[in-house]
């Protein structure tokens, strides 16, 4: 019962009332069958985050009852264990580590990235020619410093792990939650051994998660028709992502089949998350319309602010962006930039549809309003 009805969380009321509901309620009783098994107190979870989960915003969320996460992607060995250490220096909650499974060597082509380069300086810093070299940390040696962390939870994002990796994730204990984006992709997950399908809908902020990079734009599925289609493909508990930000977001998305909400651009605004003002104030006033999505800064369809740049890179007479994680590298020293100067025009802005939803509240705070509301809604308000 600890999952639903954490007195922390609840009015005395309140905390009664849910309390004779979860066994009748099924949106809240599948939520709690999840918590329990999870050691969970709220069926909340931060979304992995690349480049914007410190220790100190999983720290909070799993504080508040929640899960923290950490995207492994531009991290070697080193940075991961640390991470996982600083976050159990914080408190004793439960986290995922997050991977992405590799695509295959890009395909170069040396004139279309001149042509790119002689764009970017025009955004900024020309990027010198081997720019896009840059490669990210090995895959491999990531795979064994997550299983020397022993997180109680690892998931994978773009395709699937390698058979012989999900067996030594079970030989451990640890649960493969397998990010998807279509009914196939959900029902090729649970075939390979996942425990828990993350199904994220196209609102959400940031890379999109489709095995195939390049069917990322052609296979858009908003979460409204994603998440109840994979509830109905596969056994498997599913979390919702994508657009998610209050707590009406998180009860429509337990009532819609959901075991919990995971959340991304909902956090951003967080103190703990410490991104670049610039990026966070943007969010605010930024309309669902307001974010596009474009393979303009690492090559992989993402989800980001509709700035200057990204209409300028999106538009018709501009070179089409460079494959993964050539374009990344391309366009790192235009990044630094737009960082240093807090320039938005410029900087790498991922923000979900529901941006304007994010509040600048302490991520403990918004873990207990999320999970409060959430459940006012479910039980009719009461
Ligand atoms: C800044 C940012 C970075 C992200 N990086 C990753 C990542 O490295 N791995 C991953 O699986 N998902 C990543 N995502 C996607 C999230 O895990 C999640 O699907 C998304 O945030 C949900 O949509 P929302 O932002 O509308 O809540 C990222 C999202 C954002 C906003």
């Amino acid at each position: 019962m600890a999952a639903i009805t954490n007195a922390r969380l609840m009015r005395p009321g309140r905390e009664r009332q849910i309390l004779r509901m979860t066994d009748t309620h099924p949106a809240l009783a599948r939520a709690r069958a999840f918590c329990d098994r999870l050691g969970l107190r709220v069926p909340i979870l931060l979304a992995p985050m690349a480049g914007a989960c410190p220790p100190s915003l999983s720290i909070a969320v799993a504080n508040a009852g929640g899960l923290g996460a950490c995207s492994a992607l531009l991290m070697a060995r080193d940075s991961i264990l640390r991470w996982a250490a600083d976050f159990r220096g914080g408190g004793s909650g439960a986290f995922q580590l997050n991977l992405w499974v590799p695509d295959p060597a890009p395909k170069r082509d040396a004139a279309h990235e001149a042509e790119l380069r002689a764009f970017l300086a025009h955004w900024g810093p020309e990027p010198p020619p081997e720019a896009g070299d840059a490669t990210p940390p090995d895959f491999g040696a990531q795979c064994e410093a997550v299983l020397e962390a022993a997180p109680p939870i690892v998931s994978s994002v773009m395709g699937l792990y390698p058979p012989a990796f999900v067996a030594r994730l079970k030989a451990r204990n640890i649960l493969w939650f397998a990010n998807v984006s279509t009914v196939a992709e959900a029902r090729a997950a649970e075939a390979a051994g996942a425990d828990v399908i993350v199904a994220q809908g196209m609102e959400a902020g940031g890379h999109r998660g489709c095995f195939d990079a390049a069917s990322a734009e052609r296979q858009m599925v908003g979460l409204f028709a994603l998440l109840p289609a994979v509830v109905d493909t596969v056994r498997l508990p599913v979390v919702a992502t994508g657009g998610i930000a209050d707590g009406r977001g998180v009860a429509a998305a337990l009532l819609l089949g959901a075991s919990a909400a995971q959340i991304g651009t909902g956090f951003l605004r967080c103190p703990e998350a410490q991104i670049h003002p610039a990026w966070a104030d943007a969010l605010a006033g930024t309309p669902p319309e307001g974010t596009l999505v474009s393979r303009v800064f690492s090559g992989r369809a993402g989800r980001s602010i509709a700035t200057d740049y990204v209409r300028a890179a999106t538009s018709a007479s501009t070179p089409r962006p460079a494959p993964y994680p050539v374009q990344r590298g391309l366009t790192a020293a235009l990044r630094t930039a737009a960082g240093k100067a807090g320039d938005i025009q410029r900087m790498q802005a991922w923000a979900g549809q529901s941006a304007a939803l994010a509040r600048p509240d302490p991520a403990g705070m918004l873990v207990q309003r999320l999970w409060q509301d959430a459940a006012a809604t479910l039980l009719g308000g009461a």
